[in-house]
């Protein structure tokens, strides 16, 4: 069943998009009803939800992802001097929806992100005084975007104000509270693009992935394995390769200065990217061997046709073990690669007196698949190269205590170790991880507030 552009994808409006569900409302078709989740309340972070569940899957403790995704970006387009009110608009219409949904996967999580440009048109002053710095990079905690070395040279660096996160394992509150949030905000924000997606939840049968790439007749799709959380067949949210809750906190490492007031604290870096994926490569020029030699580690002993493979702070790679795979096999693994960065290189005690030990994940990532292409709605779809068919891809978002944090880990899984040193492979070389099958189509790096500066931060000191 071939699915139609109109069937997939949104033009015109934005404010119809917001409230369009295109192929997406297929993920509760098929579905039961999402699993009980527990626990109540709003942390004083965007970022961090409540009640996830943690599950054994191969005897691996995973994060069950939540089932629906969205970003919506957006520019400022009201003057200046009307940002006081438009600050205190926004803060009411957040305000009343944490009271309407729990901030659980079952309720809804919205994390409100501010990029570059909003902090140097609107609040440049109050910027220059408040804006974290990374004291290891010696620069901003939020700096541009850059293109990696395995990024093809079209990857577009956006400039976006401003990114809402809508994260639930109910889409019906997602579509409410865009629409919600945009109608109130009309004449002030105004969205640039809509992107939608989705995680498996490993809850038996195919799999949301499988069984959506299937329906969208994503080239492929029928090669995926059932019941995978992802298009690519490996589990990604095994607990010890995600950063425990608040250790991406500006404040927590103490790798950053919050400047006089600590307005940040409680705040972290999200970096935003688009990535299509090349299933029939992945899947018909490897076999499950070379498969797990790339997403993992070359020669990792692992059990034929396992999604979830064990990543233990015990076993985390080390530059030296990365460096020798490289010229043992001339390639490296995604995740060995990035563990020198991503992970703890020594026993850390947090600000709030946690005890981080070594080998410790940092990054939290909360990506999701799509079949959006390469957005599910674009204001500018000759810029976004709006494409006519579904396509495989990711929405890679992910939180960091800075920008140089997530430069360090990217730069590592094209094999740029933290110290400096660069294994020579030419752009998306087989050689280079998953980087063979992938290309990134756009990328933004954003800042998020705690939750009480999250409504046009700083303006009220400007
Ligand atoms: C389509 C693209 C990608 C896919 C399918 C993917 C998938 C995966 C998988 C399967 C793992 C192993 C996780 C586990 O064992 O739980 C992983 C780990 C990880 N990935 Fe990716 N990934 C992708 C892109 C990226 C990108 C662009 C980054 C950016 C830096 C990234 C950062 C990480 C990090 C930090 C880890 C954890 C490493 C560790 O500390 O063990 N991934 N990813």
């Amino acid at each position: 069943m071939k699915l139609t552009r109109k069937e997939l994808l949104v033009g015109g409006a934005a404010g119809a998009a917001l409230g369009a569900a295109g192929i997406y409302e297929l993920v509760d078709k098929l579905a039961d009803s999402p699993p009980g989740h527990f626990g109540e309340g709003r942390d004083p972070e965007q970022h961090l939800l409540d009640g996830m569940r943690i599950e054994k899957q191969e005897g691996v403790e995973v994060v069950v992802p939540v089932r629906h995704h969205q970003l919506v970006t957006a520019r400022v387009v009201a003057p200046p001097d009307q940002l006081r009110d438009a600050r205190a608009d926004l803060a009411a219409v957040l305000t009343k929806l944490d009271a309407d949904y729990p901030g659980t996967p079952e309720g809804l999580a919205i994390t409100v992100a501010w990029g570059l440009p909003y902090f140097q048109t609107y609040v440049a002053d109050a910027a220059e005084v408040h804006l974290p710095f990374d004291r290891r990079a010696k620069k901003r905690a939020l700096i541009d975007a850059i293109r990696f070395p395995s990024d093809p040279d079209d990857t577009l660096l956006e400039d976006n104000d401003a990114a809402f996160l809508f994260r639930s394992d109910n889409e019906e509150h997602i579509r409410t509270a865009a629409t919600e949030i945009f109608d109130r905000m009309k004449g002030v924000l105004e969205p640039t693009s809509i992107r939608k997606g989705f995680a498996g939840q490993m809850d038996g049968g195919k799999g949301f992935p499988k069984e959506m790439a299937t329906a969208a007749g994503v080239p492929g799709a029928d090669l995926i394995p059932d019941g995978s959380e992802l298009f690519l067949g490996f589990t990604s949210t095994q607990r010890n390769t995600l950063g425990p809750p608040r250790i991406v906190n500006f404040e927590t490492l103490g790798l950053v200065d919050l400047g006089p007031r600590s307005y940040f604290h409680g705040g972290t870096h999200m970096h935003l990217s688009h990535i299509f994926e090349d299933l029939e490569a992945w899947y018909l020029n490897q076999d499950f061997r070379d498969r797990v030699n790339t997403a993992f580690r070359p020669r990792l002993p692992v059990r034929p046709g396992a999604q979830t493979v064990p990543q233990p702070p015990s076993r985390a790679s080390s530059e030296s073990d990365v460096r020798r795979d490289y010229h043992r096999f001339g390639a490296i693994g995604h995740s060995s690669s990035l563990q020198p960065a991503s992970r703890l290189q020594q026993d850390v005690r947090g600000s709030d007196g946690t005890l981080y030990r070594k080998g410790t994940a940092i990054p939290q990532r909360a990506d999701f698949n799509t079949l959006d292409n390469p957005f599910f709605w674009s204001a500018d779809p000759k810029r976004d190269r709006m494409g006519e068919d579904p396509a495989a891809g990711l929405h890679f978002v992910v939180f960091n205590p800075t920008s140089d944090d997530f430069h360090r880990n990217r730069l590592a899984m094209d094999g740029v170790l933290p110290g400096g040193e660069k294994l020579q492979f030419a752009p998306r070389a087989a050689g280079q991880g998953f980087n063979s099958i992938l290309r990134t189509t756009h990328r933004q790096n954003f800042l998020v507030p705690p939750r009480r500066h999250r409504s046009f931060p700083l303006v009220e000191l400007t």
